[in-house]
């Protein structure tokens, strides 16, 4: 027993704030985060409006109907998020109770910007163990309003933006069109180097007005340092991928890493050799929206055409952890 994509789906709130308009309200400019980044715009929620399940449920909708599927086939709803509408129950519940059906697990993984491929990895281990036939693997966030506008906040605040993506993930005994393998790793040592530490669980007290003024509530990013993990981790994991199954770089036909910044896709590209029309990236619209960068990514790819049955897809992500993951995958 394999497990294979057979929808996609995305959503992204229709608030565009781009590099000018946050240039109005902090101190950076267009230029540097474009030089820096690639990010010309990303999407901020409306609140009252938006919310990770909500937006979840419109990815969900639109990948279930791409598969030709509904709601009620599905047997597992796996939700990869860090900015769950609650501290506790996790989102996963909530977009179990939006889609309408009760009973099923609705799982929550919280592992930052690698999320969606591990929610893809534990979603394909319990197909393969004949569990469930049909899986929801969902990656969602919204984490504009943890962001500081501020000269403090902006190297995160230029960064990061909203949206949902999701994909039905399929039992099949098709050996050519299958998730062939996924890889998943993670190093605690660097824990503090992309955090948001508080509220957590360390003080005697959950909150206090002095983690409201200090920014502990916030995210914090040594850039330098994770980008320099980045690109060292992308590359690994990769050809881990395609060694586990004898293929080399010049096999992918397209390449899908999570869109943290525009130069680290860019460097991957070029460490594997690879043209630009096969590495895939939308952050210059969207910022870089975590667990939901690579589910939003397949899902435009998709709808553009990208993928023709039997291509090689790379999936790769890094993030806070740090954590590091891949997928290959035979459309
Ligand atoms: O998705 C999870 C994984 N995340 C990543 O992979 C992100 C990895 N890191 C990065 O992408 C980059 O480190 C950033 C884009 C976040 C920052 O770029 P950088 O080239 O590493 O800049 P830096 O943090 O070293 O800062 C360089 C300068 C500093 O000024 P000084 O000290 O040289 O005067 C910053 O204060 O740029 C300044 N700066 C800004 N200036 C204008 C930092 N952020 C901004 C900003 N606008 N938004």
């Amino acid at each position: 027993m394999h497990s294979r994509i057979i929808g996609t789906g995305h959503y992204v709130p229709s608030n565009v704030i781009t590099n000018n308009d946050l240039a109005q309200i902090m101190p950076t400019s267009d230029e540097w985060i474009t030089e820096r980044t690639g990010i010309k715009e990303r999407r901020y929620f409306t609140p009252g409006e938006d919310t990770v399940s909500s937006m979840s449920a419109k990815a969900c909708r639109m990948a279930l109907k791409n598969a030709g599927i509904t709601e009620k086939d599905i047997g597992l709803i796996v939700m990869a998020t860090i900015t769950s509408e609650y501290y506790f129950p996790g989102s996963g519940v909530l977009l179990q109770r939006e889609l309408g059906i009760p009973g099923i697990p609705a799982m929550d993984i919280k592992m930052q910007c690698s999320g969606f491929i591990y929610a893809l990895s534990i979603a394909d281990q319990f197909i393969r163990s004949g569990t469930y036939k049909n899986v929801l693997v969902v990656g969602a966030e919204i984490q504009s309003n943890a962001i500081e506008h501020s000269e403090r906040g902006r190297n995160i605040a230029v960064i990061f933006g909203d949206g949902a993506g999701a994909v039905v993930l399929q039992a099949t005994n098709d050996e050519n069109h299958r998730v062939l393998s996924t890889h998943l790793h993670s190093d605690g040592t660097y824990a503090e180097e992309l955090v948001m530490k508080h509220p957590g669980s360390v003080l005697k007290d959950r909150i206090t007005h002095e983690m409201l003024d200090d920014g502990t509530m916030l995210p914090y990013m040594n850039g330098p340092v994770v980008f320099k993990h980045a690109v060292t981790r992308f590359a690994e994991v990769i050809d881990e991928a395609l060694t586990a199954n004898d293929l080399v770089s010049s096999d992918i036909d397209l390449l899908i890493p999570h869109q943290a910044n525009l130069r680290i896709s860019e460097f991957i590209r070029e460490k594997f050799g690879m043209p630009e029309s096969k590495v895939f990236n939308n952050i210059q619209k969207y910022g870089n929206t975590t667990a939901a960068s690579i589910p939003i990514a397949l899902s435009e790819a998709v709808q553009e055409g990208r993928l023709k049955p039997g291509d090689l897809l790379c999936l790769a992500a890094f993030g806070s952890g740090f954590t590091w993951a891949s997928a290959l995958i035979r459309w």
